[in-house]
């Protein structure tokens, strides 16, 4: 064998810890899927509070949230598998047990969106900067996403404004948010 070949093989065979993407990149990626683990658990939380409300429809909507939201971690997770990174993971946050009136609760849905888009467009931005095209890729497919997601919450939160307290309003609403069938934003 020529000495030549050395360096791939050790790249992509023989370096325990060698990865395709750079340090901080797999930092970054790794702090991403912690967050989608996170995001999962506050939408469970949020689920068990609407069930506490005996809001069955809203709490079957944010429990499809949060298989979509494991759904997000574990295309990190592929990701950083198939780029050759241990994956090590960190603990998740505990989140809120109590988030208020029905309107309150899509509201901090929404809020946590919004940081979440924040955040997937600084990462973009470090792909970017590291010319890391398939990170990039990736992250392209997030940041579609959450347009998609502060979309949906937007239009379940218009509704929740225009009905306010009223029963009938609300029970309309929770019904309309128990026919979501699967794990994408949907209402
Ligand atoms: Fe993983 Fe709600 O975006």
């Amino acid at each position: 064998m020529t000495s030549a070949w050395k360096p791939l093989e050790c790249l992509l065979t023989q370096c325990p810890g060698k990865t395709m993407i750079s340090k901080p990149m797999e930092q970054a990626l790794l702090t991403q899927l912690n967050r989608e683990f996170s995001s999962a658990y506050i939408y469970l939380a949020m689920s068990a509070y609407c069930s506490h409300l005996e809001f069955n429809g809203a709490a079957s909507w944010f429990k499809l949230q949060y298989e979509e939201e494991h759904l997000h971690a574990t295309r990190i997770y592929n990701y950083l598998v198939e780029q050759g990174v241990h994956v090590v993971l960190g603990e998740v946050a505990c989140p809120p047990s109590d988030f208020g009136n029905l309107l309150d609760v899509f509201n901090a849905a929404l809020t946590h969106e919004q940081s979440m888009t924040s955040l997937l467009n600084d990462l973009s931005d470090h792909a970017l900067k590291e010319k890391d095209h398939a990170t990039y890729n990736l992250l392209q497919w997030f940041v579609n996403e959450q347009v998609e997601e502060e979309a949906t919450l937007g239009g379940i939160i218009s509704k929740l404004k225009l009905v306010k307290d009223d029963g009938y309003g609300l029970l309309m609403i929770d019904n309309e948010l128990g026919a979501r069938q699967t794990a994408t934003t949907a209402a």
